[in-house]
C-alpha cells in the first residue's frame, strides 16, 4: 500500500493517538530521500544549515534565498514526510506583510508544506496572519538560537518559576493563534511535560526531555558528522565523520600509489 503524505493535521492526529513523532533536519536531496524512505514523519529544513552546512558560527547569516535552495532539494527527496522550512533571521520579524511574502515563498518556490518561526508573544500576530492565509506554522519556544547574542550563548531556558509560567502562557497563545505544533528547545523536562499535557497541538522536543509528543535533532549531530561540539541533549547514533575520514584517506592513498583507478574502472 502506498504511504500517505504526512500533513500538519496528521501530526495533531498522532498526538491524539499518543503516537510519537520522529523529526530530523535535512538540507539536501539524498538525505531527505533516506529519511523519507525510513518513515521519518517531519523533515525540518533547519536554519542550523547556517552552521552545519555553511560553516557559519551561528544561525544568523543564512539567507532566505539559501533556505529556499535547501528546501527545494529536500522537497524533491521527501515524498511522504512533512517538509517544514525554518524561517531565517530577519525574514519574518520585521513586519507581518514581509513574513507573509517570505513564508509564502517557502511553500510556493521551496515546495515546503509549512514554516517554523521562533518566538512567543511577539509573534502571535504574525502566526495568525500566516495561518489565515493558508500557511501552516510550527512555533518554537525555549532556547531560540536566532537570539544567541541576547543570551550570550545557548543556555537552558525557563529554569525559574516566572519564566516557566511565561513559556506555558506563550505556548497556549501560539496554539490559539493557529500553530499546528511547537518546538520546545533546551528547557527543563518537567516544564516540557507540563506544556505537552496542557496544549492540544504536538510538542517536538530538542533538549526538552522524554515527555514531548515528538523529538527532533540536527542530523549532523546524531550522525556524528558535526564534531565541533556535542550538545548534552544530542545522542550520536553513528560516527560518520570518522567513516568519511577513513574512506577519503584510503582514496587519497590509492590515487597517490596508482592503485585506483584500475582497468576495471576504465573504458576500452
Ligand atoms: O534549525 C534547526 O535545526 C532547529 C532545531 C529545532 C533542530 O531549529
Amino acid at each position: 500500500m502506498p504511504k500517505k503524505k504526512i500533513t500538519p493535521v496528521s501530526l495533531i492526529e498522532m498526538k491524539r493517538r499518543k503516537e510519537r513523532i520522529a523529526a530530523l533536519t535535512a538540507y539536501d536531496y539524498l538525505t531527505a530521500a533516506i529519511l523519507d524512505e525510513i518513515g521519518i514523519e517531519v523533515i525540518l529544513v533547519g536554519d542550523s544549515a547556517s552552521m552545519v552546512y555553511a560553516g557559519y558560527e551561528n544561525t544568523l547569516p543564512i539567507t532566505l534565498t539559501q533556505m529556499l535552495y535547501h528546501t527545494q532539494a529536500v522537497a524533491r527527496g521527501a515524498k511522504n514526510a512533512l517538509v517544514i522550512t525554518d524561517m531565517p533571521f530577519l525574514s519574518f520579524q520585521t513586519s507581518v506583510p514581509e513574513a507573509i511574502r517570505n513564508a509564502g515563498r517557502c511553500l510556493k518556490e521551496g515546495g515546503a508544506q509549512a514554516v517554523k518561526i521562533e518566538g512567543g508573544q511577539p509573534m502571535v500576530k504574525t502566526v495568525k496572519a500566516l495561518v489565515e492565509r493558508g500557511i501552516p506554522v510550527m512555533g518554537h519556544l525555549g532556547l531560540m538560537p536566532q537570539s544567541v547574542h541576547r543570551y550570550g550563548g545557548y543556555p537552558v531556558q525557563a529554569r525559574d518559576k516566572e519564566d516557566a509560567e511565561r513559556l506555558l502562557k506563550e505556548a497556549k497563545m501560539l496554539e490559539q493563534a493557529g500553530c499546528f505544533s511547537l518546538v520546545l528547545e533546551k528547557i527543563p523536562w518537567k516544564l516540557a511535560k507540563e506544556v505537552t499535557e496542557k496544549i492540544s497541538i504536538p510538542t517536538i522536543g530538542i533538549g526538552a526531555g522524554p515527555y514531548c509528543d515528538g523529538q527532533v535533532l540536527v542530523i549532523d549531530d546524531m550522525l556524528g558528522r558535526f564534531e565541533e561540539f556535542v550538545p548534552k541533549f544530542a545522542k550520536r547514533y553513528a560516527q560518520v565523520a570518522t567513516i568519511m575520514r577513513q574512506a577519503c584517506k584510503k582514496y587519497k592513498e590509492e590515487v597517490k600509489s596508482g592503485k585506483f583507478p584500475t582497468l576495471r574502472h576504465s573504458f576500452s
